[in-house]
Formats: C-alpha cells, structure tokens, sequence
C-alpha cells in the first residue's frame, strides 16, 4: 500500500475523526474522503485545514444503510473507523472493507468487534485477501497498552504493573454510546487484579485521594481489570497488574452507576454529568504507569506518565499513527488490536514530539 492510497475516515468530523483528518492531512499524499451523514461539517473541517500534502473530499456516509457504505469503502484504500458508538457499530464497517479491499483502522471496536472478526476462524480471511485490520487504536484501548510496553522494554523481569488511566472530559455523543455500553466480560471486571498467570475477583478496593503526576489534582481510583490489561499481563509475564479507572469528578461515575441500575439507554444524563465535572474541575487527561522488576514490593523501577488536555485528540493521534504504520507497511494481513502491533519505542517517540501530549519517564536510581 502506498501513501497515495485513497483514506476515508468514518466520522471524520468528529471528536477523534477530525484529530485524524488534521494529522493525515499533513502526512499522507493521497485523497482523505472526510465521510459522515452531514455533508456541511466535512466541508466545514476541510475549509479550516490549511495547507497540507493530502486533498481532501466530502463523503456523505450512512453506515447503517449498506448500500452507502458499500460505495464509500469501493472508494477506499483504508477506512480509519471514527463512528460511533464503536459497540453499535461493531463488525459493520470492518467487514465492508474487507468485501471491497480495504484495509481498517478502528479508533475503538475493542474485544466485541475482535470478537465478532475472529469468529469462525474469521481471521484468516483477512490473511488470505492480504488485508490488514487493526482495532483498538485509541487512547483507551490502544495507547495503554502500548506504554506498558515501553516501559517493559529492557527489563529483564518485569513483575508488577500498577496503571491508573482517566480524567475529565466532556462526552461526545458517540463516547457516552459506549461509556455506556462499555459494561461486562468482553470489557474487563471491577474490583478485579491480575495475580499469578490468572485474574482474581475481589481483589482491589477503589483508592481515593490520590496523588499522582499524571493528574493535576488528588484522584479516586477505581479497579477494573480490562481484557487489554489481562492481555499485557501476559504478554509481559507480569506476576501482578493492578489496573485503575481514574475519574477527575464525581458526577460522571454517580451517574453511570445509576444509569447501568437504572438499564437506561438514554445517553443525555450522562453527558450533563460529564459536562458538569468538566466545569467544576476543568477538562483533562493521564495515564501512569508504574513497574516493578525482580520484587513487587518497595518503589517502582520505572514510571511513565502521560498528559494531555484532550483525550480525543490522544485517540487521534494513535489512530492516525496506525494509519501510518499500515501505509508503510509495517503491519502484516491479519486482524490485529494496536497495542499487540505497533512498535511501542517508536510510536512513544512520535507522541513525545506532540504538542498536544506531555510524557516523562523516571527510573530508580540504583
Ligand atoms: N479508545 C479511546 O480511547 C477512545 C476515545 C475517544 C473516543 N473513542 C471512540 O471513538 C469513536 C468516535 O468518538 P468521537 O468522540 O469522535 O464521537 P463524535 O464526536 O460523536 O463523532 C462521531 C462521528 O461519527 C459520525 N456518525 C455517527 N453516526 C453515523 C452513521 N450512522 N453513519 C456515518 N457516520 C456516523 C458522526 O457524524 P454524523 O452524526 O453527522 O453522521 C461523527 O462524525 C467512538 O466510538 C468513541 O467511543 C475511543
């Protein structure tokens, strides 16, 4: 695939989508179809652009009507999926790619369109029309288990992971979908830790009021062992993963708590309360890890953290770098999740050198 490779992105005027189109249009070379129900908005974000190396070009898109997708993914080389709720969506638009030759991105979909692409030995269609697909391109799945890896990089034996991940931030209307929907086994289990090779329930309890660098203010945790963290605990041989769910504010999680008690489908409420953690504490973003070599106990060996303002446009640039690695052919066929695939030193380079993020990475002395 070369960088002249036709681009569509799905809701690319959206949150994440045109964080996507703002970097592929700077890089690639090719055509960037902005697609969406709405017209004026892709000519909206295309008349804002400026220069850059890529044309850009409309596309009205309905992904619930097959026939309109279909023609957008004929048109395309790679779709780089930014519609939501990606739990709704699911397999939708990754399967249009692979009847027209495309291959996929998705800035979420997770372990329910992996799935969905796996079953039935799905995979290997994929392998064998030479098409690539990569899901969990976003900040959360994605970028958080790409940094563990980093940071593992070298260590002879890596043996605990503590990771703490969230902040505020206003919900868009496809983000809230998923918060949502983002409940049960495909997506992880509260209170849960990785001990041994194996997860163990009932393990963690939330800590409140903490303190770490990655977050401008004192934080509650909340455990919840997602798949992606059960998957890096493996990958990494870790003996012990504590995984938290960081909320900057507290009207987000009381209302989600009471929206799943409630089996509300109404994603309104939810988005007030979002907006309203944002006004009272101001909108930002962390992940930190922390990894212990050789002893689980005493100080971590080393610690990142990440900052940024804008969680979309994180999610933004790991889509948009995924796009890249495919492009350049870095990426085998097959169906993949971005943390498994993508080279962790390089893509946490290219994030150090984004304005938009700030990284710093201590190790112990001694
Ligand atoms: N992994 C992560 O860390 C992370 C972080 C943030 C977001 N996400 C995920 O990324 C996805 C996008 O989030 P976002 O914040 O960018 O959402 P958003 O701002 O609400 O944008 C959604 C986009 O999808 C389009 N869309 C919605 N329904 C569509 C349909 N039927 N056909 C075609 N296009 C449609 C919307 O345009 P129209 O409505 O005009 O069609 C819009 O352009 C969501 O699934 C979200 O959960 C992941």
């Amino acid at each position: 695939m070369s960088d002249t490779t036709t681009i569509g992105v799905l809701g690319g005027y959206g949150a994440v989508g045109s964080s996507v189109v703002r970097r592929l249009h700077q890089t690639v070379t090719g055509q960037l179809l902005i697609a969406g129900r709405d017209p004026a908005r892709a000519k909206e974000l295309a008349r804002t652009l400026g220069p850059g190396t890529a044309s850009t070009e409309p596309a009205t898109v309905d992904r619930n009507d097959p026939a309109s997708l279909d023609r957008f993914a004929a048109r395309c080389g790679l779709i780089v999926n930014c519609a939501g709720p990606s739990y709704r969506v699911l397999d939708t638009v990754a399967r249009a790619a692979l009847r027209h030759d495309a291959d996929y991105v998705d800035a979420a979909g997770d372990d329910p369109t992996l799935l969905r692409l796996l079953a039935d030995g799905g995979a290997n269609e994929w392998v064998a029309a030479g098409r690539i697909a990569v899901l969990s391109a976003g900040a959360l799945p994605g970028l958080s288990g790409l940094l563990p890896r980093h940071l593992a990089a070298g260590i002879q034996r890596p043996v605990r992971l503590d990771a703490y991940l969230g902040g505020v931030a206003a919900l868009t209307p496809a983000a809230a979908g998923d918060v949502l929907l983002s409940r049960g086994p495909e997506h992880g289990i509260s209170g849960a830790g990785w001990r041994g090779d194996d997860v163990r329930e009932r393990t963690l309890a939330p800590r409140r009021g903490l303190s770490l660098p990655a977050f401008p203010r004192l934080v509650d945790a909340f455990p919840f062992l997602s798949t992606e963290a059960v998957r890096l605990a493996r990958a990494v041989r870790l003996q012990q993963v504590n995984w938290y769910t960081v909320f900057g504010g507290d009207q987000l999680p009381q209302q989600l708590a009471m929206s799943w008690a409630l089996e509300s489908t109404d994603t309104r409420d939810l988005i007030s309360a979002a907006t309203e953690d944002v006004r009272r504490h101001g909108s930002w973003y962390g992940q930190e890890f922390h990894l212990w070599e050789d002893d689980i106990d005493g100080p971590p060996t080393r610690t990142l953290s990440l900052t940024t303002e804008d969680s979309y446009e994180l999610s933004g640039f790991m889509a948009a770098a995924t796009a890249s690695a495919i492009l350049a052919g870095e990426v085998p066929p097959g169906v993949h999740l971005a943390a498994d695939t993508l080279d962790p030193a390089k893509i946490t380079q290219a994030l150090s050198a984004d304005p938009a993020v700030k990284i710093s990475l201590a190790e112990a002395m001694g």
